[in-house]
């Protein structure tokens, strides 16, 4: 009996998807790379289903790709060598928030903004906030090692990640990693597992670290004359060491594109927008609210906006969520990419990104996580990209935001991952040693190489 028939007859026809239609949504994610479709999608509701994929898999040589919920931006989750695309959107379950422990323990099915409302109604609250949060999956995150507005702050999903139920290829099933907030025995496997992009295994249970939930929040929206002193703006107060929860930019590309359709009404004509997010105790959230509108006053604000409650601020939250859906709606072709710069460069980053838009003719758009040093510097076009003289234009304007990142002291990702969107620079940044033992790293989980090939490394 082939690989196929087999998982059907163990695991039935309404969890082994065979016929085209059906896995025409398990063929793509949010990357826009266009379609991979495997030859099955096995959807899974427990990890021993997940054990019996990945050890017949083993047995039949097949490899595997790992699923969330498709949200990735690199195309993580397309199984670009066929086989198998493993599902883990059924494994839903939040098996446990301890309020004593400040630990929740969850399937990776479970959806990030689910997890955050259900240990919020017990005074808890987890940060990583991925801008897809209400749409993306623990497990997606987890591989991804996403991040978001709140890592600022808080960190990532690795510094929130303190254990995981794991299957490796062939099937063993283990936990790695610890339930206690604090720990070092042995190697860090949990640290190495969080960002691995599913080509280590797949993650059947995460606990991760909750605290408390903050007294209070407020919210500021700075608008400004440009990016470039929006971001000298932003060094300033980095500098007089000010912990606010989020510190974003929108620059005015993404302004113009998100405005149609916001639930926050973003102030006609603005050069750029600065949100600082804060939260701890009230006084102090107002008092820093204060002290940030008065230095963003100083470098040229055209108006300086406080939230006035929280419906207002989730108002400005949703709508700074919709940039990427914006630009995708506005443009033919569209490719968001997520560099980190070194904060000193945060300001000419813009000033060397808009110079590459302009010397290859494209249209550029760059938001996100300025004060991590993390934008999306989106490369727009509305010029048909099949055209192979627009294409080499699109390409060498993405090329050149990588050269530019990198001249800056850059990295190629701070929070989408590498995936086969940007395999091609990982020998730009990363020497051949490194690479190497990251392989090595790799083989160690997967010695067949059975799980999620072809990503990360340019020849996977
Ligand atoms: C975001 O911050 O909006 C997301 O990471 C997605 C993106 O814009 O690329
Ligand atoms: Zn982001």
């Amino acid at each position: 009996m082939n690989i196929y028939d087999r998982l059907t007859h163990e695991l039935g026809s309404s969890r082994v998807l065979r016929d085209e239609d059906r896995l025409d949504s398990y063929a793509r994610d949010e990357s826009l790379l266009g379609a991979f479709p495997p030859d099955a999608a096995v959807l899974c509701d427990t990890a021993e289903h997940v054990q019996l994929v990945l050890r017949l898999a083993a047995e039949h040589k097949v490899p595997v790709t790992p699923r969330g919920a498709g949200t990735g931006k690199t195309g993580g989750a397309l199984a670009v060598r066929g086989g198998i695309v493993l599902s883990t959107e059924r494994m839903k379950s939040i098996k446990s928030i301890d309020a004593g422990d400040l630990t929740a323990t969850i399937e990776p099915g479970v959806i990030t903004g689910d997890l955050q409302a259900a240990v919020e109604a017990e005074g808890l609250f987890y940060a990583p906030d991925p801008a897809s949060l209400s749409m993306c999956s623990m497990g997606g995150n987890v591989a991804a090692n996403a991040g978001g507005p709140r890592a600022f702050k808080y960190g990532v999903t690795r510094d929130w990640t303190l254990g995981l139920d794991v299957v490796l290829a062939g099937g063993e099933a283990m936990f790695m990693g610890r339930r206690t907030q604090k720990g070092v025995t042995g190697y860090d496997l949990v640290g190495a597992f969080v960002g691995s992009e599913g080509t280590f295994g797949v993650a059947t249970q995460i606990t991760v670290k909750l605290v408390g939930k903050p007294e209070a929040t407020g919210l500021l929206l700075a608008v400004m004359p440009n990016a470039v002193v929006a971001g000298k703006a932003i060094n300033a107060l980095l500098r007089q060491g000010a912990r606010p929860r989020a510190v974003e930019l929108l620059d005015r590309v993404t302004l113009e594109h998100i405005r149609p359709h916001a639930p926050y009404k973003l102030p006609a004509n603005a050069g750029a927008a600065v949100l600082i997010e804060l939260d701890g105790d009230a006084d102090t959230v107002a008092a820093q609210l204060e002290r940030h509108g008065e230095l963003f006053e100083s470098f040229e604000a055209e108006d300086v906006l406080v939230a006035r409650d929280d419906q207002d601020r989730e108002r400005i939250w949703q709508t700074r969520r919709m940039a990427s859906r914006s630009l995708t709606a506005a443009f033919k072709f569209k490719l968001s990419e997520d560099i980190v710069v070194p904060l000193s460069k945060i300001p000419e980053a813009f000033e060397r990104l808009y110079a590459v838009g302009g010397k290859h003719g494209v249209q550029m758009a760059a938001y996100g996580h300025a004060g991590d040093g993390n934008l999306h510097v989106n490369v727009l076009s509305n010029e048909d990209a099949s055209d192979p003289a627009v294409r080499a234009r699109i390409d060498a304007a993405i090329d050149d935001v990588f050269r530019e990142t990198l001249a800056m002291g850059g990295t190629l990702s701070g929070e989408h991952g590498i995936g086969i969107a940007k395999s091609r620079y990982m020998p730009w940044e990363q020497a051949p040693g490194v690479i190497a033992l990251q392989k090595r790293l790799k083989l160690a989980f997967d010695p067949a190489g059975l799980m999620n090939p072809g990503k990360i490394f340019p020849d996977g």
